[in-house]
């Protein structure tokens, strides 16, 4: 074949690597453009390391993503929570974080009362037992304050808000189908720690037909109602947001009394 002159396959391929290529710098640019259009909306979506920088999402947006990366790392759901003591002395200690609580009614006093935040639920769930010594620091003092460190992503939340404690005698309906409801899923071993030997029926919280038996007096459903969250971010230079739960009213003379989360970022 002459010199310069291109057999059919030699042509077929070129015309295919041309339209290949054109076709990868296309949807390289959509992607940047839908990339600027999906900042404020990566909510639920894994962010890729290089999308770190500022941020105009609510510190439950930012959860979402950073629960998301971490998911399958073992650990990564165990959080510590401080209350005070009588004395007015710090009290902190390791707790697992069970999700947030998502089926209270609209009009339930929580969900009124700023359990949303991105219209994502906020109250934090986890459980604790009756028996135990944040259950009296409470009583004095029910503002807590947990910390949340994602080694994976270097980010730090502090979730601060009253710690609500529900057991067997709260006649809220709703709250106790949530604790009873958290009873069933803890898993075997967490439910046996909350029994008494002798009471122990067969293993795990069950009866002799395997059935989950009804949660003992001491399983409290223990719920974080954020009001204050101060998020801090390592990577990608560092970033500080706080977000605040507010209810219309705090600022004018508007006395509706629905809840509405504020966020602003803050140096250093
Ligand atoms: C990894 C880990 C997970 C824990 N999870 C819980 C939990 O979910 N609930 C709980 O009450 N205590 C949990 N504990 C035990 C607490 O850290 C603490 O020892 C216990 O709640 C008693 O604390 P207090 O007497 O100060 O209330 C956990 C401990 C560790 C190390």
């Amino acid at each position: 074949m002459r010199r310069g002159w291109k057999s059919p396959i030699q042509l077929l391929s070129l015309l295919v690597s041309t339209r290949t290529s054109l076709g990868f710098v296309i949807n390289r640019q959509i992607a940047t453009v839908n990339n600027i259009n999906n900042k404020r909306r990566m909510s639920s979506e894994v962010m890729e390391n290089e999308s770190f920088g500022e941020t105009n999402q609510s510190w439950r947006s930012l959860l979402e993503v950073s629960m998301a990366k971490t998911r399958k790392i073992r650990g990564s759901n165990y959080v510590q929570i401080a209350t005070i003591n009588k004395n007015n002395e710090p009290r902190c200690r390791t707790v697992v974080f069970r999700g947030f609580i998502n089926n209270l009614p609209e009009n339930h006093p929580m969900t009124l009362n700023g359990g949303y935040c991105d219209e994502k639920p906020c109250v934090m769930k986890m459980c604790t037992d009756l028996r135990s010594k944040k259950v009296e620091e409470v009583s004095y003092q029910s503002i807590s304050e947990m910390v949340w460190w994602f080694p994976k992503t270097s980010e730090q939340y502090r979730v601060r808000g009253p710690l609500l404690l529900v057991g067997d005698d709260n006649d809220d309906r709703d709250l106790q189908i949530a604790r009873k409801e958290l009873w069933g899923n803890i898993g075997d071993p967490s439910r046996e720690s909350f029994l008494d030997t002798p009471t122990k029926i067969g293993s795990g919280g069950r009866d002799d037909e395997g059935k989950v038996i009804p949660p003992p007096e001491n399983f409290l459903l223990m719920l974080l109602d954020p009001t204050h969250v101060d998020y801090l971010r390592l990577t990608g230079g560092q970033y500080r947001q706080i977000d605040q739960r507010r209810q219309h009213g705090d600022d004018d003379d508007d006395d509706t009394s629905q809840s509405y989360w504020s966020s602003k970022e803050v140096a250093p």
